[in-house]
């Protein structure tokens, strides 16, 4: 628990000056720690999945990268960052879209 307040602290800092105007990022924080996201991913380091600024890095320019990172999410799978699957995330698709636009707006 320490290390979720941790974790969204620092998010909190790094998003202050980066954040996509179009993602509420408070919102968007809010959702990952509902949803449990944030049990496999931190923003800075990689965890049981990948760092989401290493996520932000190499899908940065690649204009069909929301619509398959939101299909990712909610349906799971591996292979991109390694041979650990992330389970299938049962999220309203609205929720995931809110998430993956934090993800990829990070910097
Ligand atoms: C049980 C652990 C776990 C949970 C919970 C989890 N993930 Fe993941 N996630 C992973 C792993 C492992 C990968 C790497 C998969 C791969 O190599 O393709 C990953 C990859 C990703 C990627 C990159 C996918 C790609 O194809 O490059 C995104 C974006 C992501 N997760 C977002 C989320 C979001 C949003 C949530 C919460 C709704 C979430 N994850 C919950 C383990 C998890």
């Amino acid at each position: 628990m320490r290390n979720l307040i941790l974790v969204a602290a620092v998010a909190g800092l790094a998003l202050a000056g980066s954040a996509h105007a179009d993602v509420d990022a408070a919102k968007a924080k809010q959702l990952a720690q509902k949803y449990n996201c944030l049990a496999c991913h931190a923003i800075e380091t990689k965890l049981v999945g990948p760092a989401y600024k290493e996520v932000a890095k190499k899908y940065a320019g690649d204009k069909g990268a929301e619509a398959a990172l939101v299909l990712k999410v909610k349906n799971g799978g591996s292979g991109k960052w390694g041979a650990i699957p992330m389970p299938p995330n049962n999220v309203p698709d609205g929720d995931i879209t809110t998430l993956v636009e934090w993800i990829l707006a990070m910097k």
